[in-house]
């Protein structure tokens, strides 16, 4: 027996025939299953039986999530566009799909595409089993032919559990980094429910990242798209807003929102992401890969992201989440360095002098040194979101301010983002 392969071509009336081929000649391939939709395919995918999946273009609900999921069950992916349909083409390859062949090419080509997907060979520019691949444009996915190159750097603001301020210190840096002139995108992924809107006084009807992932998971998402879907603050400062409702968690799928911050990168040189707290795996779904989970959401933002902020509060209760939260990020994503930012810093709750104190403790207990300590600064806090703006309109001479301007900068002028893939492979991070 070949290599075990489900098809799942819809449409086209030319399956049987194919199917027929690809059984009678021995090409090392075997069709152990035809399905008739997508269901079929992922359950059939779930069960192990088999190593490839060769699908159609048009078959039906058919997206990025799904292709992921025959990715995590170990299935490759093969698919078949009808001959010069340049478009399904791209769009499969936005999906994930990365052998894309015309549904008449020669059965014993898409038997060594079946292969060679599943030895895991990397396709090349001109595989002669892979004619499409001779059209420049078709083989390039979407995303590479906008704008620009995605030399946007993210920086996720996460941090323990009890309201820290993530949300504060990730809407003031997205605004002083603007304020810097650098092209700034705020995304709110908060998977408990997005304020980001509400804290800059915006009306939002929007779909936001959650239009967004939608649009990426169908392979639809472009620079053009994205700038619809984010609101404009002013020149230079967008922001994409959250989840208008904490059940909607399951809209922000991993691997959709990967897509997502690929394409802010190209539409932005600064990416702020105000995250979640929790890292927790589901027990009961650890499992089932497929099964949403909550978190992902926020594991995926730390893992793409080229700096990860860890704001920590700043009195003993605070700090010692902050502990617990670096030990499960250590666990969770070993190769992330986080950048430690104390927030709400004030004389009482710490004996001594809070800094000196909290900055020894940290490294205590987690070997990590502290990048900024800012200010609690209630007066200005209160001014912003009393009057939904921003810091630097509510309270432009506040302490809190001045620190969150410091840290943009460093932020902002940290090295070029085009040594970020080589730096992430060399899991430095800690660069602010
Ligand atoms: N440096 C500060 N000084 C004074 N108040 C602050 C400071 N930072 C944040 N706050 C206030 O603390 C509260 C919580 O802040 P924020 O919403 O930013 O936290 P969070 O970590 O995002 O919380 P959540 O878990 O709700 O997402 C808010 O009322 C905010 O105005
Ligand atoms: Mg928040």
């Amino acid at each position: 027996m070949g290599v075990r392969v489900f098809t799942a071509v819809s449409g086209g009336g030319w399956e049987s025939e194919l199917v027929g081929e690809l059984d009678r000649a021995d090409h090392g391939v075997t069709v152990v299953r035809r399905c008739v939709d997508l269901a079929e395919l992922l359950a059939a995918a779930a069960t192990g039986t088999g190593q490839a999946a060769l699908l159609s273009a048009d078959l039906r609900r058919l997206d990025g999530d799904a292709v992921a999921r025959l990715a995590a069950a170990g299935v490759a992916v093969v698919g078949l566009v009808e001959r010069g349909d340049e478009r399904a083409a791209e769009r499969l390859r936005a999906l994930g799909v990365e052998r894309v062949l015309p549904a008449d090419a020669a059965p014993e080509q898409i038997a060594a595409a079946l292969r060679a997907a599943v030895a895991g060979e990397v396709p090349t520019g001109r595989d002669v089993a892979d004619p499409l691949a001779a059209l420049p444009a078709a083989r390039r996915p979407r995303e590479e032919r906008d704008a620009g190159p995605a030399t946007g750097r993210v920086v996720a603001v996460w941090g323990p559990t009890g309201a820290p301020g993530r949300t504060t210190v990730a809407v003031g840096l997205a605004d002083e980094a603007a304020r810097l002139g650098v092209r700034t995108l705020l995304v709110d992924a908060e998977v408990y429910g997005g304020v980001v809107a509400q804290v800059l006084g915006l009306l939002d009807e929007s779909p936001g990242l959650a239009g967004a992932a939608r649009q990426a998971a169908a392979g639809a998402l472009d620079t053009a798209a994205l700038a619809r879907l984010s609101w404009t603050v002013r020149p230079g400062l967008s922001v994409l807003t959250g989840l208008a409702r904490a059940d909607r968690w399951p809209e922000l799928r991993p691997q959709a929102l990967a897509a997502v911050l690929a394409q802010a990168r190209r539409a932005a040189d600064l990416v702020v992401v105000d995250c979640s707290f929790s890292l927790e795996e589901d027990e009961e779904l650890s499992f089932d890969t497929a099964a949403p989970r909550r978190n992902g959401a926020t594991l995926t933002v730390l893992e793409e992201a080229d700096t990860v902020l860890c704001v920590s509060g700043a009195d003993p209760v605070a700090l010692q989440r902050s502990i617990r939260a670096l030990g499960d990020l250590r666990d969770a994503l070993p190769d992330v360095e986080p950048v430690v930012v104390v927030n709400q810093v004030r004389r009482g709750p710490v004996p001594g002098d809070p800094r000196r104190e909290i900055a020894a403790a940290l490294e205590r207990f987690t070997g990590l040194g502290v990048a900024a300590f800012l200010p609690a600064d209630r007066r200005a806090t209160d001014a912003a979101l009393a009057g939904g703006r921003t810091l630097a309109e509510a309270a432009p001479g506040s302490p809190l301010r001045a620190a969150l301007g410091d840290l943009a900068a460093r932020i902002a002028g940290s090295p070029a983002p085009s040594a970020r893939r080589g730096r992430r492979r060399a899991g430095v991070r800690r660069s602010v």
